[in-house]
């Protein structure tokens, strides 16, 4: 049965201390809850990852990502951390192509379809980011901004089943203007319908699209009520542990 997925992508927050005293904190009051509908997932920074790896061997419920990945094996590639890293430490999915890894990094789509195959090679679930900025949305150009990302990021990609897809509009990130879930649910629905004419409607109708930018305790109900929000990718919300949790602890249809 597919489940829904809650992420928390921390960013570059937290020391590895807070980052276990966060998870500590969160597996205490998750305790008398069991979902059944709904995976619970964090991607920490890249230093946290082997502490939080520890804990999370022991109890299961929640889910450990990595925020970035480098597209080789191995080498001379000083500062970069690469697939086999990640898995031997327990790590199931990798976030590639957020939109401050492309703006800031100028990481191309190019680069992020290696990313993503690498990562898929090493068995693990690649996160992909695609959305628009303002000023292409202003411009009516949303579904071809998408559209050319996923063409470019999916291209030679034939194992489709274990991508997951967040659509993050780029003017909805860390500004507390989240789309409404009418916006969402249309961006949705066409990278379901793209994913269904390039693959198999079963496919399609099983991809887990996750919906990021702006996410909070106020508006995750009435996100995850629209049929295609499969989940949500949280920034800034995901960083305290009342509010993650009631993000996690979403009432949907
Ligand atoms: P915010 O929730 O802080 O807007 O960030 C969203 C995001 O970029 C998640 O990857």
């Amino acid at each position: 049965m597919k489940k829904n997925l809650i992420a928390g992508n921390w960013k570059m927050n937290k020391t590895p201390g807070e980052s276990i005293e966060f998870v500590e904190n969160l597996i205490e009051k998750l305790k008398d809850k069991d979902y059944d509908d709904r995976d619970i997932l964090i991607c920490p920074p890249f230093t946290s990852l082997f502490p939080l790896s520890k804990i999370l061997q022991k109890d299961k419920k929640i889910k450990l990502g990595a925020q970035n990945v480098y597209c080789e094996d191995k080498g001379a590639f000083t500062g970069e951390i690469s697939p086999e890293m990640l898995k031997e430490i327990g790590v199931e999915y990798v976030i590639v192509g957020h939109s401050e890894r492309r703006n800031i990094f100028g990481e191309t789509d190019e680069l992020i379809n290696k990313k993503l195959k690498k990562v898929i090679e090493y068995g693990m679930k690649p996160i992909l980011c695609v959305g628009e900025k303002l000023e292409e949305r202003e411009e009516g150009k949303t579904f071809e901004v998408v559209r050319n990302q996923l063409e470019n990021c999916l291209k030679d990609v034939k194992e489709i089943e274990n991508v997951v897809i967040a659509y993050e509009p780029v003017w909805a990130i860390g500004t507390g203007k989240n789309a409404t879930p009418q916006q969402a649910e249309e961006v949705h629905v066409f990278i379901r319908e793209w994913i269904s004419n390039k693959y198999l409607q079963d496919v399609a109708k099983n991809l887990i699209i996750l919906y990021g930018g702006s996410v909070k305790p106020e508006n995750i109900d009435s996100l995850m009520k629209e049929k295609d929000i499969d989940g949500v990718l949280v920034g800034g919300a995901s960083l305290n542990v009342d509010s993650f949790l009631r993000i996690i602890d979403y009432k949907g249809e």
